[in-house]
Parts: structure tokens; sequence; C-alpha cells
């Protein structure tokens, strides 16, 4: 019988670790899973300094990437002094990385996925599963997807989300930590199974319900995707495999259902990050800092259950490690809050600090805050979500720092 191949799409901070942690547990599952885990790497040149443990002076100049990860067994330039599995194989090919898996792990900067899937359509298994671990959301005019929900109809497969308290760096030096899985494939309509199996064929189509309203609706829509069903010679896809896949003793994960949930909360904290470092750079200190936290967490349940009430359940967001959790370590260490505390202290633009504090690392918070204004203004909800407004007007200018205690009266006063 067949294995499932596993492939990571993105080999940044979190996404070199996700790789870690995966190419680390299908070496413990042959029953399961391929040894060898794909991890594709946005290929770049990287002239090692004199003092890396790597320098080597009869070969000084510009080495790609991925043959430092292969040679080494780290990523020196996303998760330095990380020793990674010598199963995990950086490919420079997006389209060969994938090939022939049927679990896709998405784990890149949400400003690159549109064109990676692009590449990708046409191009992988049929059958394959994807677990998007991205955080962030895309919108387009008045419309908004999750990137699980996003990736799963630009490629026609089923995507579930990974998101927690991650901050990548702990997790890769195996300190212990939690995560939430969501993972909740549509049903499939055993119907329309029946006629479509040619001979010799080893997958068979299936498509969803078409009135599984329950599972698909969020804003409204009905999901496009038609779900192909997993040869019957795979292992079973299912809550417990994913649990395998990610779970290790340092990195304990819970599956749950609530994708949108798991989805907003990694998304929308990012933003509320960049507020409690605003206050914090002031010099306002925690109490400040815990206001801007609660007021954000009420604003994220508000979200989810305005734009995406009929699947989000409250409790993900203030009981799982992707909501209220995720908000506590990213507004303590994460990139985001780092970053706008920075800006605030040295009186520049986050962008900059971005640029010159984080070595190629990317802020989600920044773009998430831009795509979430003009998604609520295309709704006329902008002035119903005060702290997400002011966090944009603050990064584009409009107000500052000091105005957010006037900005957030309605919730505080
Ligand atoms: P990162 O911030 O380390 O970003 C750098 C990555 O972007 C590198 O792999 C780089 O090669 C790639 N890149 C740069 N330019 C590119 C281009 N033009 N096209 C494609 N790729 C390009 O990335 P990350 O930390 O792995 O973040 C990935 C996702 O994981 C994000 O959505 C983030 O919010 C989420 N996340 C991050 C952490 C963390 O602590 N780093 C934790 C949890 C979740
Ligand atoms: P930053 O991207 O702000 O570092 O947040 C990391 C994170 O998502 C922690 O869970």
């Amino acid at each position: 019988s067949k294995k499932h191949k596993v492939t990571v799409v993105g080999s940044g901070n979190w996404g070199s670790t996700i790789a870690k942690i995966v190419a680390e547990n299908t070496k413990e599952h042959p029953e399961l899973f391929e040894e060898k885990v794909q991890m594709w790497v946005y290929e770049e040149d990287i002239t090692l300094p004199k003092d890396s443990k790597y320098y080597d002076s009869s070969n000084d100049g510009p080495q790609k990437l991925t043959t430092l990860i292969n040679k080494h067994h780290e990523n020196v330039k996303y998760l330095p002094n990380i020793t990674l599995p010598s199963n995990l194989i950086a490919n420079p090919s997006v389209e060969d990385a994938v090939a022939n898996s049927s679990i896709l792990i998405f784990n890149l900067p949400h400003q690159f996925i549109a064109r990676i899937c692009k590449q990708l359509e046409g191009k992988i298994l049929p059958f394959a599963r994807g677990i998007s671990c991205i955080k962030g959301v895309e919108v387009t005019s008045s419309e908004i997807s999750l990137f699980s929900e996003w990736i799963g109809e630009g490629l026609g497969i089923y995507c579930g989300a990974l998101s927690g308290a991650n901050i990548a760096n702990e997790i890769a030096a195996e300190k212990w930590s939690e995560t939430t899985i969501a993972y909740d494939p549509p049903p499939v309509d055993s119907r329309a199974a029946t006629p479509t199996v040619s001979p010799g064929a080893s997958q068979i189509n299936l498509t969803i319900t078409p009135a599984d309203e329950e599972h698909r609706d969020v804003l409204g829509r009905v999901s496009k995707i038609k779900l192909k069903a997993l040869p019957s010679d795979y292992p079973p896809l299912d809550h417990a495999v994913f649990k395998t896949l990610f779970h290790r003793p340092y990195f304990h994960v819970r599956v749950v259902s609530d994708v949108a949930g798991v989805s907003l909360g990694g998304a929308l904290k990012n933003i509320v990050a960049l507020a409690a470092g605003f206050v914090d750079g002031r010099g306002w200190g925690d109490n400040a800092k815990a206001a801007v936290m609660r007021v954000g967490l009420l604003e994220m349940v508000q979200f989810g259950k305005e734009f995406f009430g009929k699947t989000v359940n409250t409790g993900t967001f203030t009981e799982e490690s992707c909501g209220v959790a995720d908000l506590i370590t990213s507004c303590s260490g994460g990139r985001n809050f780092r970053c706008a505390k920075m800006a605030v202290e040295r009186g520049v633009s986050v962008e900059e600090v971005e640029a010159s504090e984080l070595n190629g690392q990317k802020l989600q918070g920044t773009s998430t805050a831009k795509e979430v204004n003009s998604f609520l203004l295309a709704r006329g909800k902008v002035d119903d979500y005060p702290l997400f407004k002011a966090v944009i007007d603050i990064l584009e200018g409009k107000n500052t720092v000091d105005d957010i205690p006037d900005l957030l009266s309605r919730q505080i006063d």
C-alpha cells in the first residue's frame, strides 16, 4: 500500500520549523509517511560571513540557499543554529517539490502565496490534501477569504489550517508549546462516486454535496471544490493522521473543526500585536498593552461572528491556542509587536524597522491591517472596529499613538 509523501511549501522562519517537525515525524512513522520530506525554498544567493561556522575560504563567494541547507542541514538565513533532519530536502523548484505529494503544507508569508498557487495549478495530485500555516486573510474588493479555503478553491483540493501560540524560534529550539489544527473536509456525495471510476484508475471523483451549506457557507458562498477521494491504497487522512504528522513531545496538537476560527485568530491577532507594540513603545506599560489586547480580542470575536458566523465558534478564540494564547504570545515576543514597538521608540515607520531588523523575514500585520480595513470599508463597517481602524490609521500617519485612548473610548469608557 501507498504512503503519504509530504511537501512543505515555504522555508522561512516558521516554514523551516514546521518542516523540521514533520520530517522528524515522517521518520518515526514509516507505516504512514514516506521518510523524505520536500521543502520548497525561494532560492537566493547567500554569502557566508567569515565568522560563520560554515565559512570556507576556498569557496567564499555566493552560494545557493538550497545547497547550503542540503549540505549543512541548517537554514542559515531564516532559522540559524537549528539542525534540520537529514530527511528534509530543500528544493528550489516548487513544481518538483510538490510532485506526487498527497500532503501539502503551505507555510510562507501571505503576500507570496498567490503567485505560488498559480504555479501549482495542474501540477499537484488531484486528491492531495493541504494544511495552511499562513497567518493572514485574502481580500478582494468586498470579499474576504481564509487562506485555507482560498488555496483549496484555487487548487481544487481540501485545505485545513494550523495556527497557534507558536513563536517559531522557541519551537525550533524544542521548547514546550501547543497548537491548533482545524480540519473539516466536507462530506462527499457518494451518488457522484459510482460512474467515474475508469479501469486502472486509482482515484474516484467525488463531489461535495451541493446543499452542504453548513460546511461551506462563508459569507453566503458555497464551495466550488470538487473534492477527489483519496485512493483506497493510501492511509486515510483524518484527524489522527494529522496529529501524528505534527505532534511532537515539544509541540502538542489539538485538532478541531472550526477552520474559520483557527484561520481568523492567526490573521487578526497580528493587527492587535501592532497596537500592543505601539502603546508599549510609547512607554505606557503593561496595563495599556493589556487594555489593547482585551479590546483586540473582542474585535476578533466580533469579526468572526459578523462575517463567518455560520461556521465560526467563539470558543475557538477564547479557549484554543490559536485564539487568546496566540494573542498573548504575539503581544509578548512576536515580530509584529517588536517591530511596532521599535518603530515608535525610534520615530520611524514599521516598514523601516522590518527592513532593517528582520533579515528578510516578513511582517504579516501591516498588510493584514490594510486588507481588513479595505474589506471593512467596502462593507461600511469600519467604525465598528475602532482598534483595527486605529492601527491602519497610525500605520498610514493619519493618527498617532497618543490618539489611541480617544479612538478606543467607546470600548473603554
Ligand atoms: P518569514 O517571515 O521568515 O519570511 C521569509 C520567507 O519568505 C523566506 O522563506 C523567503 O525565502 C520567502 N520569500 C521572500 N521573498 C519571496 C518571494 N518573492 N516569493 C516567495 N517567497 C519569498 O516567513 P515565516 O516566518 O516562515 O512565515 C510564514 C507564515 O507563518 C506567515 O503567515 C506567518 O504569519 C506564519 N507564522 C510565523 C511564525 C514565526 O514565528 N515566524 C509563527 C507562526 C506563524
Ligand atoms: P509574528 O509574525 O508577529 O512574529 O507572530 C508570530 C506568531 O504567529 C506567533 O504565534
